[in-house]
C-alpha cells in the first residue's frame, strides 16, 4: 500500500462479507464418548451443540485464505485492489510472521499492507476500527478484515472445562471508501482493555515469559481460563460497552435493528441482553453450531445472519466483542452491500 493523504473525505462502509469453516463437525456426543461430561451440561451451561475442527494439515492462515477469498468474491473485488489486509487472531500459525502476510500472498493481494491484530475475541471489532481509520483518514480505499482462529489445537483435549467451548473458523468483511455524505457505515467505536485481568484467560507457553525452549508443565501449553471470572467480566462489559457506544452515537436500544455479539456462550449473551432490556428477537446467534471461534465469531454470525435474510441492507447493527486481555469492543454499523 502506498498511502498519501486523500483530498476528498471518505466514509468507511461495510460492503461485503464472507466465511469459511472446516468440514469436520465435532458434536457434544463426541466429548461424552471420551470424557466425564454430558450433552445436557454443555448445552445448559454454554448453548453449544457442535463445533468445527480444522484438518491436521490446516493452519490458521489456511482458514483465513478461504474466508478472504469468499469476501472478495462477495465484493467482486480483485485481490490486487486490496490496500490493507488485517487478520485479527490470537491463534496464529507462528508467533511471527503474521497470518495476514501469508494470507495476502496466497490470495494475490500483493499491493496490500498486511498485519495481525491480537485482541482475542474482541479482535474483529478492533480490526474494523483500524480499517475505518485507514479509510476515513484517506489512506486506503479497500481494507479486508478477516478474523481467523484455530483453537482446537490450543485447548487441552482432556480439559472438559475448556475443550468443549472452542471451534475453528474464519470470517471477514470488506471495509470500503464511500462518499462523505453516506449515512451508512460505522457510526462509532468503543474499545478497551483491562490488563489487570490478563491472568484470567491466557496461553502461558510459547511467548517470551515462558519460552517453549524451557521446561514447562503440560497444562501450560494449553489455554488456561478462570471460567467464572471470565463469565462475570463478559456479562459486565457487554452491558457497559453497549450503553457507552449507544450514548456516544446518540441512539437508544430500540434504534438497533440487530445485535451480533461475540459467540462465546449463549448464557453470557442472554444474561447481558436481559439486563439491557434488549429484545431477544433482534439478536442473532449461531454459537450452537460453531462454539467459540474467537475473532472469527462475530463476522461468522454476521455472514450467517445475512445468508438467512436476517441482516438486511440499511439495518442499524450493533456488534459487541469481549475476550482475553481482557478486552472489549463495540460498534454500530449500517450495513450497505
Ligand atoms: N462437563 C461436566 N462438568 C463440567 C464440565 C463439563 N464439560 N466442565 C466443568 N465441569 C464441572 C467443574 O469441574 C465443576 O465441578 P466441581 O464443582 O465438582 O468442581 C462444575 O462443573 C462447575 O464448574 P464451573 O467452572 O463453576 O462451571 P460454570 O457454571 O461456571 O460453567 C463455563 C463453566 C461454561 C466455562 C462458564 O464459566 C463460562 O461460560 N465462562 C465463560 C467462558 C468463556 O466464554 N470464555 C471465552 C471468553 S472469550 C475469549 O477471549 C476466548
Amino acid at each position: 500500500m502506498i498511502a498519501v493523504r486523500s483530498r476528498a473525505p471518505q466514509r468507511a462502509r461495510l460492503s461485503a462479507l464472507g466465511a469459511y469453516v472446516p468440514e469436520q463437525v465435532v458434536t457434544n456426543a463426541d466429548f461424552v464418548a471420551r470424557m466425564d461430561t454430558t450433552d445436557e451440561w454443555i448445552v445448559s451451561r454454554t448453548g453449544i451443540r457442535e463445533r468445527r475442527y480444522a484438518r491436521p494439515d490446516q493452519a490458521t492462515s489456511d482458514l483465513a485464505i478461504e474466508a478472504a477469498r469468499a469476501v472478495l468474491d462477495d465484493a467482486g473485488l480483485p485481490a490486487a485492489d486490496v490496500d490493507a489486509l488485517i487478520v485479527p487472531t490470537c491463534t496464529p500459525d507462528h508467533l511471527f510472521p503474521s497470518v495476514a502476510a501469508i494470507t495476502a500472498d496466497a490470495i494475490g493481494a500483493h499491493n496490500a499492507a498486511a498485519f495481525d491484530i491480537e485482541a482475542a475475541c474482541s479482535g474483529f471489532i478492533y480490526g474494523l476500527s483500524q480499517a475505518t481509520a485507514l479509510v476515513e483518514s484517506g489512506f486506503a480505499r479497500n481494507v479486508l478484515v478477516v478474523g481467523a482462529e484455530l483453537f482446537s489445537r490450543l485447548v487441552d483435549p482432556d480439559d472438559r472445562s475448556t475443550c468443549i467451548l472452542f471451534g475453528d473458523g474464519a470470517a471477514g468483511a470488506l471495509v470500503t471508501a464511500g462518499d462523505p455524505g453516506d449515512t451508512d457505515g460505522f457510526l462509532g467505536f468503543d474499545l478497551g482493555a483491562d490488563g489487570s485481568l490478563a491472568c484470567e484467560l491466557l496461553l502461558p507457553v510459547g511467548g517470551t515469559r515462558q519460552p517453549a525452549s524451557q521446561p514447562f508443565a503440560r497444562e501450560a501449553a494449553y489455554v488456561q481460563m478462570n471460567g467464572r471470572e471470565v463469565f462475570r467480566f463478559a456479562t459486565r462489559v457487554m452491558e457497559e460497552t453497549t450503553v457507552r457506544i449507544l450514548e456516544a452515537v446518540g441512539l437508544g436500544i430500540d434504534d438497533i435493528d440487530l445485535l451480533v455479539a461475540h459467540q462465546a456462550n449463549q448464557r453470557i449473551i442472554d444474561h447481558a441482553i436481559g439486563r439491557l432490556g434488549f429484545d431477544p428477537a433482534k439478536v442473532f446467534n449461531n454459537v450452537e453450531h460453531y462454539g467459540n471461534t474467537s475473532a472469527a465469531s462475530i463476522p461468522l454470525a454476521l455472514w450467517e445472519a445475512r445468508q438467512a435474510g436476517v441482516l438486511r441492507p440499511g439495518m442499524q447493527t450493533l456488534l459487541v466483542g469481549f475476550g482475553a486481555g481482557l478486552t472489549w469492543g463495540a460498534t454500530v454499523v449500517r450495513y450497505e452491500p
